[in-house]
This record gives C-alpha cells, sequence and structure tokens, in this order.
C-alpha cells in the first residue's frame, strides 16, 4: 500500500522494517492515515461487513498493531489483543480463558505469499513471548488455516460459537501437568478434585505417553528377544496397555461413584 510520505516519518521502525504501536502511542494524522488505508483494505479482503482496525478503535485500547513498511510502502499489519472467552470441549465443559488474541492480519495483496505474513507473525511471536498455539484467532479466514497450517501444523480444533478458533494444542500442557502432579502424587487434592471430562483427558496423555515408552524401548526388547517373533512382543506390549487402560477406566469409575 503507498502513501505519499515515509512510515519513519509517522512512526519508529526498525532495521527489519517492523514497526510495534500500542493503544497509548502518541497520535498523528499520517498514522491515522495508515491506520486507517490498512484497516479498510484489511477488512475488504476478508469480505466484512464492518472494519476492525480504526484509529478510532485502536486508540486507548490494550491492543498492539505490528506493521511492516518499506520507505513509503505499507505491506502488512498484525494487530493483537487480550480477550476473555469461553471454551466448550467435545464433552460439553466450558472453561474461561483469557488468551491473546490474532484480532487482524493483512498482507497487502501484491506481496502476500512472499513470507511478509510470517515474518510479521515471527515479530509478534518474539515481543509477545508466546507460541502459536497458545493464541487464539478470531473468525481465521481460509488463508490464515492454511497460513497456520502450512507454517505451523496447526488444525485441530472446534469449532465455538463465538468463531474464535483455539487449536488443541492449546490445552495439552495442562494436561500433562496434571498428569506429572498425579504421578507424584497420587492422592493429591488436585487429583480429588478434577472433573471427569479431565479423567478422561488424562488417560489419553497416559495412552501417549505408554505408546512412547513402549517405542523407546522397542529396540531394547527386541535385542533382547531376538529368538521370539516381532509381533509377539508387540501382542505383549498391547494387552499390558489395554490392561492397565481398562485397570485406571474402572478404578476412575468406582471414584466417581
Ligand atoms: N490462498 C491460500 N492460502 C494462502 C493464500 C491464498 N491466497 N495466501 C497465503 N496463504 C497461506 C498459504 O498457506 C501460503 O503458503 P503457500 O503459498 O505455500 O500455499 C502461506 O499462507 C504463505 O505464507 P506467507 O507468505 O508468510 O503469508 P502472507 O504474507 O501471504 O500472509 C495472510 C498471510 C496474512 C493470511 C495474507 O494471505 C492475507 O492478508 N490474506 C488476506 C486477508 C486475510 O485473510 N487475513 C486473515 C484474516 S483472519 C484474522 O485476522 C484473525
Amino acid at each position: 500500500m503507498q502513501f505519499n510520505f515515509l512510515i519513519s516519518k509517522c512512526m519508529s521502525v526498525n532495521e527489519n522494517g517492523m514497526s510495534i504501536l500500542n493503544g497509548a502511542q502518541q497520535r498523528n494524522p499520517q498514522l491515522d492515515e495508515v491506520i486507517t488505508t490498512m484497516g479498510e483494505a484489511s477488512a475488504k479482503a476478508q469480505n466484512l461487513k464492518q472494519v476492525i482496525t480504526s484509529p478510532l478503535r485502536f486508540y486507548q485500547s490494550d491492543q498492539k498493531l505490528y506493521i511492516k513498511s518499506e520507505g513509503k510502502q505499507c505491506l502488512g499489519m498484525l494487530k493483537v489483543g487480550r480477550k476473555n472467552l469461553f471454551h466448550r470441549d467435545l464433552s460439553g465443559l466450558v472453561k474461561e480463558i483469557q488468551p491473546l488474541c490474532v484480532l487482524d492480519f493483512y498482507v497487502h495483496e501484491s506481496v502476500q505469499r512472499k513470507g511478509i505474513g510470517k515474518e510479521l507473525f515471527e515479530e509478534m511471536l518474539r515481543c509477545e513471548i508466546i507460541c502459536p498455539e497458545k493464541l487464539a484467532y478470531d473468525r481465521p479466514s481460509p488463508k490464515l488455516l492454511g497460513f497456520l497450517k502450512k507454517h505451523y501444523h496447526l488444525q485441530n480444533y472446534i469449532p465455538q460459537n463465538n468463531n474464535f478458533v483455539i487449536f488443541s494444542q492449546y490445552f495439552e500442557n495442562r494436561q500433562q501437568q496434571i498428569l506429572n502432579n498425579q504421578l507424584a502424587s497420587p492422592q493429591s487434592t488436585q487429583y480429588q478434585q478434577s472433573s471427569t471430562p479431565l479423567k478422561v483427558e488424562q488417560l489419553g496423555s497416559l495412552m501417549s505417553q505408554m505408546t512412547i515408552q513402549s517405542t523407546q524401548s522397542k529396540n531394547q526388547q527386541q535385542k533382547e528377544s531376538k529368538t521370539q517373533a516381532p509381533w509377539a512382543t508387540d501382542q505383549k506390549q498391547q494387552q499390558n496397555m489395554y490392561q492397565t487402560t481398562t485397570g485406571l477406566m474402572s478404578a476412575q469409575i468406582q471414584k466417581k461413584r
């Protein structure tokens, strides 16, 4: 997007052509023009009825705007901000979360698919000290979904009424923490208080841990049982996993009662 002034005249631009603005930014007419023009172009590109990035909406907010420019050209922008969201999982359990959200993301049509989006996104990840799976995405367009799948292998999520996308990996560390707590202290209060859906998640984690462990020990076991057919070892492992899992599930059903 071409302007008739150097972008660096209205905002500070680093050596990579990046600018980071926040709502407390000192306003000036040229900066307002950049935000207005880019906001309108983004809304048009996404077929939105309403512009979601404008000076009026941006100033006084706690949002941040990442801008990539080159001389008089503004190449793209990315807006993030924190939101309070309710997320429903497959069992119907609703969780309240406050993730940092990608609210608006636009690269000018003339330079799309040249890595500018990735540059902007990576700059934001560095500055916000966050990884892509810990972000929520407001009504992501097919292009953004393609972008996230290609660069970050993010694709699994449960559609929500609020249209925010939260990828399944968002919740993974939490499961791991609960699992670790359980292993360290099986009778801990946290374990006693956890809800049934969490227990199902824990079983999932246990299963995947067991699978990883069984893969790691596969070579070792193969060495030890050279005379044994390979499928005999696998069958035994699977039987053990099945028995352990069944045991855990019935123990949890007993607890619930
Ligand atoms: N069609 C399909 N996928 C696309 C397209 C497109 N036209 N453009 C980018 N992508 C995806 C693809 O995965 C692509 O990889 P590929 O070219 O190998 O297929 C990848 O993004 C390219 O990565 P970058 O070059 O780093 O991304 P780019 O600079 O194009 O920026 C962005 C990505 C911001 C999504 C840009 O395409 C854009 O502005 N699109 C129009 C506006 C939009 O849809 N914004 C997202 C709105 S949702 C929100 O803001 C929460």
